[in-house]
């Protein structure tokens, strides 16, 4: 169940152009939280009155996010210094199932690695294939993925290929490559819509089962206001309150 929480900033740093970790003291969401779900921060000034969700990309040694600075919420958060308080609803959402009985592949991109790097926490075998525009956007994460024990295999894929450790191109390009591999019992999704449907119908076609983790507009974050609902074969669903992750089989891939 979902609680409000007023929780201390252990540090907020730049890891990335315009990408930051947060970590805030939080044991009753590090305690509680499941991999996939997350929180809403209420910013500390009257500027600002919705929440902003955010994935929970770790529990160990604490609550750390990673965000994107996109507009005016991320840039007053990015000035925020440890000692600070933040107010937090969580956890929220769903989560991952966790019940695959053998390794899953994550498949991620951008700020959508953040849950997946949850999942790697709490899995016991995990491989994992990165996406991302160039060097800069995969490398702190690969740093992040690759001290966690259950991960076995990075795969990397950087559109302008200047990560040169990875290939160039879109993950999806790789993708059928390493299913042929036929290791993996499930396949777990989140980062950009087309990443995750090309994901999505991949691991379809090779009889897995997939979760998709989405992100869309948010305002109450509880399921009260509808904004952030999306369309499944059962009907429209909400992605903050009956996600924000779904089998894939249950969604319409051309909403
Ligand atoms: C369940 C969920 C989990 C999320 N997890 C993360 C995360 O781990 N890291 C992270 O960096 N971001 C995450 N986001 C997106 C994040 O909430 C937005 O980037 C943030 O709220 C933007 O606030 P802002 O005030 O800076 O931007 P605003 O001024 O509100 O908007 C500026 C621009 O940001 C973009 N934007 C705003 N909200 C979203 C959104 N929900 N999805 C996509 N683009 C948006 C739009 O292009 C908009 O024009 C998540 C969103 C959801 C719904
Ligand atoms: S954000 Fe209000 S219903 Fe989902």
């Amino acid at each position: 169940m979902s609680k409000l929480f007023e929780s201390e900033i252990k540090s907020n740093v730049e890891v990335a152009p315009s990408v930051f970790k947060l970590e805030v003291d939080a044991p009753e969401i590090a305690a509680t939280a499941k991999a996939g779900q997350f929180v809403q921060i209420k910013l500390p000034s009257s500027e600002f009155t919705l929440r902003r969700p955010f994935g929970i990309a770790s529990t160990i040694n604490g609550v750390k996010i990673f965000y994107r600075v996109v507009g005016r919420g991320t840039e007053f958060l990015s000035t925020l210094k440890a000692g600070s308080s933040l107010n937090l609803l969580a956890p929220l959402g769903n989560g991952f199932s966790m019940n695959a009985s053998s390794k899953v592949l994550l498949v991620g991109g951008g700020m959508g690695l953040a849950p997946l790097l949850s999942v790697a926490e709490k899995l016991r075998e995990v491989e994992i294939l990165i996406g991302g525009r160039n060097r800069d956007e995969v490398t702190f994460w690969i740093k992040e993925f690759s001290h966690l024990p259950s991960i076995d295999i990075i795969f990397v894929t950087t559109d302008d290929g200047s990560y040169r450790y990875g290939r160039k191109g879109f993950a999806t390009d790789y993708l059928p490559e390493i299913l042929s591999a036929d290791k993996y019992s499930a396949v777990y999704t989140c980062g950009p819509d087309i990443m995750m449907y090309g994901t999505a119908l991949e691991a379809i076609a090779n009889g897995l089962h997939c979760e998709i983790c989405f992100e869309r507009r948010m305002a109450c974050g509880l399921g009260a206001c509808l904004s952030c609902s999306i369309d499944t074969i059962n009907g429209r669903k909400k992605v903050c309150k009956d996600g924000p992750v779904f089998d894939a089989r249950e969604f319409i891939f051309n909403t």
